[in-house]
């Protein structure tokens, strides 16, 4: 998507850079835009605990950049590949690059050009599929907005940021909207705040504004307050993983928001690449592992003061926090799922009409 004057991916190898990884440090939005060079493999674990990249789609492509440079720097591929595993939990994309390049490079002669070649591939296919993800979830718009008074918009909820900046491009859930805006369809984003890194009010939002989308910044808890007030057509978000039964794991309150469409007979769609299915697990709730992060992201808030970025404190000393970073929607309140082969139930029935091929071995 552009910044400025300029296209730019969140992750990425310039032509003539061997041996280095560059990347939009999300940690800086939407403050100052910085692009950050990474060379080793501890680099890239730094980068994606500590969430200079974030989104199941960008950290998996991510990491597949990251088994290039242990390539490249002569690491053991499979030790490099489960540290980076072992740095966030939930999104299942980290591990299926991961896991994609490994079966590559178990024969590869020269690791270096084949680990290369995957890793742009990977980056390549996910950009590609939230671009058809688009397309889709644009039929969606289309259809609300025909029902409509003419010029009135389009009301989208979203939560957390499955924007471009959490894929390689273009984003899952920002996917339809942005296609639907540059379609001429009027839309407005309800973009929720999504503590406690406020992915939303920072990213999302700021994605929104650069590609000129109508939005209002909300705080998390006013989802349900809209939806009984008519204020919300249509609720989109991402995931980190799916099960191939319909159980969308994503970022921590997004089982509510959904909890509160179905209340209010909102849609409820579901955005996602099909690297995003994990096609093990049966059972989201059981099955999908959840990141617990440092309470000191609940307990402390970051924002832009007269002297630059500052953090403050929020709660009392000695008051416990904790901090659940992912839930998990169940697939009956997921009214579909949006994927780059279109938009299916989230049902095992639903996804396998899609994903026929994954039939065979499921969990
Ligand atoms: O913790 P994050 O920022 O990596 O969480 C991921 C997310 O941004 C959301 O859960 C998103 O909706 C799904 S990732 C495409």
């Amino acid at each position: 998507m552009r910044v400025g004057d300029q296209h730019y991916r969140t992750v990425w190898v310039a032509d003539g850079e061997d041996g280095v990884v560059r990347i939009i440090e999300q940690t800086k939005l939407p403050w100052a835009f910085e692009v950050e060079e990474l060379r080793t493999v501890d680099e890239v674990c730094v980068a994606i605990r500590d969430m200079h990249v974030r989104g199941a789609g960008c950290i998996g492509a991510t990491a597949g950049f990251g088994m290039y440079l242990a390539a490249w720097n002569k690491e053991d591929l499979r030790e490099a590949g489960e540290r980076m595993k072992a740095t966030r939990p939930t999104a299942v994309n980290l591990a299926w690059a991961v896991d994609r390049q490994m079966r590559l490079l178990a024969d590869a002669p020269d690791p270096v050009p084949a680990a290369r070649d995957m890793a742009q591939m990977i980056a390549d296919e996910d950009a590609a599929a939230c671009e058809a993800i688009g397309t889709h979830g644009l039929g969606l718009i289309e259809a609300i907005v025909a029902g409509k008074r003419g010029g009135e918009p389009v009301n989208i909820l979203t939560h957390c940021n499955a924007g471009w900046l959490a894929f390689v491009d273009h984003g899952s859930a920002t996917g339809p909207i942005y296609a639907a805006h540059d379609a001429g369809i009027p839309v407005h984003v309800w973009v929720d705040e999504t503590r406690p890194r406020n992915q939303g009010a920072r990213l999302t939002a700021w994605e929104l504004a650069g590609h000129g989308v109508p939005h209002t910044v909300i705080a998390d808890n006013t989802g349900g307050h809209l939806m009984q007030h008519g204020l919300v057509d249509l609720v989109i978000t991402g995931t980190d993983r799916t099960t191939f039964t319909g159980d969308v794991a994503n970022k921590i309150g997004t089982y509510l928001k959904a909890l509160a469409a179905r209340d209010n007979g909102v849609p409820f769609y579901v955005a996602l690449p099909s690297s995003t299915f994990d096609w093990e697990c049966r059972d989201g709730v059981a099955g999908i592992p959840i990141e617990e992060r440092d309470a000191g992201e609940v307990v402390e808030i970051e924002g832009q003061g007269a002297d630059g970025v500052v953090s403050v404190r929020l709660t009392p000393e000695g008051s416990a926090a904790g901090n659940y970073a992912f839930d998990v929607t169940p697939a009956r309140l997921v009214t579909g799922l949006i994927t780059e082969r279109g938009i299916c139930a989230a049902s095992e029935a639903g996804i396998a009409g899609l994903f026929p091929e994954h039939r065979e071995g499921r969990g």
